[in-house]
C-alpha cells in the first residue's frame, strides 16, 4: 500500500501568510505540507523589526505576529528556510530548527528533515562572498551590519549539509531548498525566455554571479531529485543531468529539477503542488528528524564557531575525513540513543519566548529599544536531547 502526499511549495513569503493560506484552500486539495522559500519575516512585535533588513517604508509587523500570538493558527503544517529580509534575532534563538509558531517551523540556518519518509534537505541566508567564512558572531543589539551579515550563509553551516550523505546508510536527499539559486541553474532551463521576462538578469548570468556558488555545489554534491528556491521573484524550470562517471560516492538522482517560484501577488506564479508517494498509512504526517543530519550536528558541534574570523570544519581532504569518520561514529550514537528508542518525532514544544506585539510600539518604532536574546525552550531541549552543548545562547554575550 502507498499513500500519496502533496506537498506545496511557496516562494518568497514578505509576511503575506494569510494571503498564502487562503491560496491553498483555494486549491480545493489536501495539502500534506507547506514550504516557503525564505524571507518569511517571523517578526513577533515592533522591536524584532529592529533587526530586519528592510528600507524604512518597508517596516511594518505583517502577517506573523497574529500566528505567534495565537489569534491565529496556520492551517497546514508549514517549514521555511530564512532569506535576506528576516527577523533574525529570532531565527538565531532556533538555530537547529523550531517552531516559531504553532504548526510554523523554521529549518534553522540549515537542517535534513524527514516528512512521510521523504527526506528534506534546508538551508537558510543569501551568498555574501564577504561573509562566508566568518563565524555566527552575530548578536543583539546588531550594530555595524550585523542586520545584513546575520543572514548571510555560512561556509561551516554548508560543509555540514554538504556531509549529510556520508553514512553509508544514507539514502538521497528527495527535495532541497534554499532561498537563492543555484549558481548557473538558469543555464539548464528555458535561458531566452527568462532573459524575456528579466532583462536586466543578463549582466549577472554574464558573468556567471546570478545565484549562490555554494548552493550549487550542494546540489551537485547531494544530487536531490527536486531543488526549490525563490528570492528573485519569477517562476522557472531546469533540470540538471548530473555526470554519473565522476565517481563520486554520494547517494544521489540521475537528475535534479529545480524549481523556483515568485512571491504571493496577484497574477504571479507563487504556489506549486507536488506529489510524491510513500509507504507509510498515516493521515496525520508528522516532522521527524533526520538520523544522519543529527549525526552530522553531534560530530560538528563542538567546531561550531561562533567569532567572526574563523577557521572552516575542514580545508583538506584528510581533515574532511576526520570529520566523516567522526559522523560515521556519532550515528552508531543515535541509532543507539534515538533510533531504537523512538525518539525522532520533533516534540511540538513552542513556547512564546518574546512578549507579543504592543500595537502603541506602532508609531514609535525608529525609538524601540533592540529587542533582548532569549533562551529559547526548543533549543535548550534540541541540545539536551543530541547532549551537545548549548551554543546559542550565551548571557556573557547578550544584556538580558
Ligand atoms: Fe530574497
Amino acid at each position: 500500500m502507498t499513500r500519496k502526499v502533496r506537498i506545496a511549495f511557496e516562494g518568497c513569503c514578505h509576511s503575506e501568510l494569510d494571503k498564502i493560506y487562503n491560496s491553498i484552500r483555494k486549491l480545493e486539495i489536501p495539502i500534506d505540507l507547506l514550504i516557503i522559500g525564505g524571507d518569511f519575516q517571523a517578526v513577533r512585535n515592533y522591536r524584532d523589526l529592529k533587526c530586519m533588513a528592510v528600507p524604512e517604508k518597508y517596516l511594518r509587523l505583517g502577517d506573523f505576529a497574529d500566528y505567534y500570538s495565537g489569534k491565529k493558527l496556520a492551517p497546514v503544517l508549514t517549514i521555511f528556510v530564512g532569506g535576506n529580509h528576516e527577523a533574525s534575532n529570532y531565527l538565531w534563538e532556533l538555530y537547529h530548527g523550531g517552531w516559531v509558531a504553532p504548526n510554523i517551523y523554521y529549518a534553522g540556518a540549515a537542517n535534513v528533515l524527514d516528512f512521510a519518509g521523504i527526506r528534506i534537505g534546508l538551508v537558510s541566508g543569501t551568498w555574501s562572498e564577504a561573509h562566508y567564512n566568518w563565524g555566527h558572531h552575530e548578536r543583539v543589539p546588531y550594530y555595524r551590519g550585523a542586520e545584513r551579515s546575520a543572514y548571510h550563509i555560512r561556509q561551516y553551516d554548508i560543509q555540514r549539509l554538504y556531509n549529510a550523505n556520508s553514512s553509508t546508510t544514507s539514502k538521497p536527499v528527495d527535495i532541497m531548498v534554499s532561498h537563492d539559486w543555484p549558481q548557473g541553474i538558469e543555464k539548464y532551463g528555458d535561458l531566452n525566455a527568462l532573459l524575456t521576462r528579466k532583462p536586466f538578469f543578463k549582466a549577472d548570468i554574464d558573468n556567471e554571479d546570478l545565484g549562490s556558488p555554494p548552493n550549487m555545489l550542494l546540489l551537485r554534491h547531494l544530487k536531490p531529485q527536486y531543488w526549490i528556491s525563490a528570492h528573485l521573484h519569477v517562476k522557472y524550470t531546469a533540470i540538471y543531468k548530473h555526470d554519473t562517471e565522476i565517481s563520486e560516492a554520494a547517494p544521489g538522482f540521475q537528475e535534479t529539477r529545480f524549481l523556483a517560484l515568485d512571491k504571493c501577488l496577484p497574477r504571479r506564479q507563487f504556489l506549486q503542488v507536488l506529489e510524491f508517494q510513500t509507504s507509510l498509512e498515516s493521515d496525520l504526517f508528522s516532522l521527524k528528524y533526520d538520523p544522519d543530519w543529527l549525526a552530522v550536528i553531534r560530530a560538528t558541534n563542538s567546531n561550531m564557531p561562533l567569532d567572526r574570523d574563523t577557521k572552516s570544519l575542514y580545508s583538506t581532504p584528510e581533515e574532511r575525513n576526520k570529520v566523516v569518520a567522526s559522523i560515521a561514529d556519532e550515528r552508531e550514537w543515535i541509532e543507539k540513543n534515538l533510533c531504537s528508542m523512538d525518539k525522532l518525532y520533533i516534540p511540538l514544544n513552542f513556547e512564546l519566548t518574546a512578549p507579543i506585539a504592543d500595537h502603541s510600539d506602532a508609531k514609535n518604532i525608529r525609538n524601540l529599544p533592540s529587542p533582548l536574546a532569549y533562551n529559547n525552550n526548543q533549543t535548550a531541549a534540541f541540545c539536551k536531547l543530541l547532549q551537545i552543548e548549548n551554543k546559542i545562547f550565551r548571557p556573557d554575550l547578550s544584556e538580558s
